[in-house]
Order: structure tokens, then sequence, then C-alpha cells
């Protein structure tokens, strides 16, 4: 339902071949980068040869050759056919393949390399510092990768710089979130705002509204077609993320109310088969109303998910709140590095 279904999905993977040569270029490098973060440094030669050639990607202008040319030399890929993707099946294809190819660095690349020359989105199997090739079927496969493309690298694609305004609340990778008066509006900054993220959160809206969670959404979402923004009513409060870093933790009504708001979506959000990013920084702790508010709807890919919605409350209170900070200084990047050439 508020999931893409396989044709979008395939639309959007073939889509690539229109973005501009710039956008498709920062897209293969980040892909680079990414597949080096998964090399390990006690391999020596292999460390060595990635960390020169990505070193060489963010000393030079990211041409279309410089990029191609590295993306060729790491995987290895000048013999050989490359692997064919059918248009019809195309999910089905991309998970097959990246499933017989050997799990490493070299190899997956060679695959995104071939997909990218055919002018299709490349897939990137190196995330969330794993190897993400579950043993499922090839089409769900291609579906999660599909996903984690559209929703995450196409970030570099079509991009803006982000506004800096002074009514912006703030400015994510995605979206630049400005209030106007009692409204919020959500303005997209990349095709994967525009085209996926956006749509997908406003379609979240329709359905939690009908749920047992309408009340702890902003109200009166609108999703303006032409310009792909999303409006809502502003939420007045902290968000979890500032209560946190101004050195306070949930005092034990909102930890209460965090477990039963916690609950609820359990319940309710599997049947409408919605991942949503549960991080601090997307509650606001409504003071007048003494509950907590989940402002940010948006839809994450399932890759990664997990990392963010844990079933048992005391783990997931732990891991997401208690220890963010923490884990945000140990380890800056835990996703996708999208950092390259003028990010
Ligand atoms: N309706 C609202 N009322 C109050 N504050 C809001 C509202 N919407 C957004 N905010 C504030 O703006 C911040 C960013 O909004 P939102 O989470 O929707 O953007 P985002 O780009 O998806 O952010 P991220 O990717 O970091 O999760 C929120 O963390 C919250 O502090
Ligand atoms: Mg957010």
């Amino acid at each position: 339902m508020t999931t893409l279904p396989d044709e979008v999905l395939q639309g959007h993977l073939r889509h690539y071949a229109d973005f501009a040569e710039a956008d498709r270029t920062r897209i293969l490098a980040a892909i680079i980068k990414n597949y080096g973060r998964s090399v390990d440094h006690s391999d020596l030669d292999r460390s060595t040869q990635w960390h020169t050639a990505i070193q060489n990607l963010s000393t030079n202008p990211l041409t279309a050759e410089l990029v191609e040319s590295t993306a060729r030399l790491l995987s290895n890929r000048a013999a050989g056919p490359p692997s064919k993707f059918r248009a019809r099946s195309l999910l089905t294809d991309i998970g097959a393949a990246v499933q017989q190819v050997p799990v490493s660095a070299e190899q997956q690349l060679g695959l995104a390399l071939d997909l990218h020359k055919q002018g299709l989105a490349p897939v990137l199997t190196y995330a969330f510092n794993r190897w993400i090739i579950p043993a499922v079927e090839p089409q769900a496969v291609g579906r999660r990768l599909a996903e984690l493309t559209v929703m995450g690298l196409y970030r570099l694609a079509e991009a803006d710089a982000a506004a800096t305004d002074a009514t912006l609340l703030t400015s994510g990778s995605a979206a630049d979130v400005i209030r106007t008066g009692s409204r919020v509006g959500k303005h997209p900054r990349n095709y994967a705002a525009r085209e996926v993220l956006l749509p997908l959160e406003f379609a979240n809206y329709q359905a939690l509204a009908q749920t047992r969670l309408h009340d702890r959404i902003p109200a009166n979402a609108d999703f303006e077609p032409t310009t792909k923004t999303l409006h809502h009513d502003y939420v007045p409060g902290s968000d979890g993320e500032s209560i946190l870093r101004s050195g306070f933790l949930p005092n034990p009504r909102q930890r209460t109310d965090l477990e039963y708001l916690h609950s609820a979506l359990l319940r309710d959000l599997p049947e409408h088969r919605l991942p949503l990013d549960l991080h601090p920084g997307n509650f606001v702790w409504n003071a007048a109303e003494d509950r907590w508010v989940l402002v940010d709807i948006g839809p994450i890919p399932v890759i990664g998910s997990e990392e963010y919605f844990v079933e048992d409350f005391s783990a997931y209170y732990t891991h997401t709140w208690l220890n963010r900070l923490t884990r945000e200084h140990a380890e800056p990047i835990r996703s996708i590095d999208y950092s390259v050439g003028r990010m």
C-alpha cells in the first residue's frame, strides 16, 4: 500500500539514464566510496589500492571519465561480457545478479558499473557496515536494493543547495523544513525527496490518520503536487534529539509516554507495512498535551530499518535514545556515506 509498487520502483531505476551526467557520476562515485568502506585495513594491498583510488576521486574534478575508469580499474572490469538486465523483471535480474557475483567490493562494484553503463541505476550491497545480500528470493533482494538506491543514492541527483532562511527549522539530507506561523513545510531538495520520499510520507499520513495513531502525528497534512511540498501543523515543543543534546534524559512522564507510543506503533505499523525512522529527532514533546508527536513519518528503506526500530521497548530505548549521542560520536556514518564531489 504505502510501499512502492514494483513497476514504480523499476521506473525510477530506469530513470537513471535521464539524469544529467554529473548526477550519474556522483552516484557512481558514492558507490565506489561506500564499497571502499568494506575493505578491511588488515588487507594491506587491497586497502591501499582502494584508499588511493578514493583519495584520487576526492582531490580531482569528478568527471565521468575519471569515475568510470576508477570503477573499471578497481573492479577489474576490462574483460568479460557485462551482466544483462531485462527490462521486464529488472528487480529479479538485479537480485539474481548480486547473489551470483562473489561478495567482494571489487566484484559488486563491477556489477554496479555494468548497471551504470546500461543506463540503469546501480545498487549498493554494502551499507550499515555490512553486506546486505540476504538469502531470500532474488526479486525481494532486488526490491530492497532498488529501494535503497531510490530513497538513498538518488539524493545525489537533481540536488539543490540547502536554503539559508531564518524560518528554516532544519535542512536534512533530503529536504528543507521551514516553519511559517503555525504550519511547517517540507521542501524537497533532490530527486529522492521529490519523487519518492515526500510523496510516500504523504501516503503514510493518509494511512496513519485512519489509525489510533492519528493524534500522534501532526494534523492537517497536505501535499502540493507541483512543487512536491508537504505541509503539516507545527507542534510546539522540543524534539527528543535537542533534549538529549542539552544534557537531559527524558523524564519519567516522557519515558512512559514513549513506551506507550512505541507499543502503539508496534501494533499499527506492520499492517500498514511502514518502516519509519524512529530516532529521537523525529519526536516532539508537546508539553501542553503531555505527549510525544511523531513529526516525521517519511519512509525509510527496509534495509537498515532494524537500526531504528527494535521491538523490545527497553532495548529500543537504550539503543536509540540513551546511547544516541555516544553512538553518533563513535560512528558518525552508519548507513551510507554520501559525501562526494560538491556535496
Ligand atoms: N510539525 C512540526 N512541528 C514541530 N517541529 C517540527 C515539525 N516538523 C519538523 N519539525 C522539526 O524539524 C526537524 C526536521 O524535520 P523532519 O524530521 O521532518 O525532516 P527530515 O529532513 O526528515 O530530517 P531527518 O532526515 O534528519 O530525520 C524535526 O526533527 C523537528 O525538530
Ligand atoms: Mg526527521
